[in-house]
């Protein structure tokens, strides 16, 4: 099977900071896919590669065996890769409707008003939807993001901690809904620091620590895996 996404031997380098240093990893087509490691091992980075926000210093990334590199961001999106970002990006003075009627207009889909009214309903923000963004509390933020992040209709979403500054109920209700997507055919790539979300969800995780992959695997693999507790695990935990 082909992998929706690959990742092969991406560096990044900052100045003397090496964010990537040569870093392999395949996102598979209907499945979860966790992106986990300590603060600076370079998950941002790594996002901020397969949407073409950063040029790699090397390596490339492919999508559906199609070289990426050079592909402006926007045409990312209309290929089918959508994201959120660890620090909020909406439209404060918007309302949450307008947020993702942007996103979806943006992103050219050929009705863009029953495309928002339908994500803001999957995410269950269509009380909230006069709502102005800023005025959210974070938690139905972080929901928006997420709506206005599948206006676009990705194949491929990338959420960079969704479930930062979520209560734990609300935490619970992100997992039924990325389970959710993954079932309509969404491939959803996940930076989280919440173990407990990352390993009732994901099917495959990879492990950064310092801009190296140390571990793939299922969350059982990871979870006893000695190089990912010495590294990550024992901290968090
Ligand atoms: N624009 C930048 N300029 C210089 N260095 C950067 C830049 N962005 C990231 N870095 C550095 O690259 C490394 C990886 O950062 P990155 O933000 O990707 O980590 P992260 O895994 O997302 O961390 P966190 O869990 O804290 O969000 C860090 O050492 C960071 O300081
Ligand atoms: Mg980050």
């Amino acid at each position: 099977m082909t992998a929706l996404l690959e990742v092969r031997s991406v560096a990044v380098r900052f100045g003397g900071v090496m964010a990537l240093s040569g870093v392999d990893l395949d996102v598979q087509k209907d499945s979860i896919t966790g992106l986990i490691g300590p603060n600076g091992a370079g998950k941002t980075t790594l996002f901020n590669v397969i949407c073409g926000i950063r040029q790699p210093t090397t390596g490339v990334v492919l999508l559906d065996n199609e070289e990426i590199n050079g592909v402006p961001t926007q045409k990312r999106s209309a290929m089918g890769i959508g994201r959120t970002f660890q620090r909020l990006e909406l439209f404060t003075t918007l309302s949450v409707f307008d947020n993702v009627l942007v996103a979806a207009e943006l992103a050219r889909v050929s009705n863009p008003h029953a495309v928002a009214r339908e994500q803001i309903e999957l995410l269950g923000l269509t009380d909230r939807a006069d709502t102005i963004a800023g005025e959210l509390p974070t938690g139905s933020a972080r929901l928006l993001e997420v709506a206005r992040a599948l206006a676009g209709r990705p194949r491929l979403l990338l959420l960079d901690e969704p479930a930062s500054g979520l209560d734990d109920v609300e935490t619970q209700q992100l997992g039924v809904l990325l389970q959710q997507l993954k079932s309509l055919g969404i491939a959803v790539m996940l930076v989280e620091h919440d173990m407990s979300l990352i390993m009732k969800v994901c099917d495959q995780i990879h492990v950064l620590d310092l801009g190296n992959v140390i571990a793939s695997g299922t969350p059982e693999q990871i979870q006893h895996n000695p190089s990912v507790i010495d590294a990550y695990l024992g901290a968090v935990r």
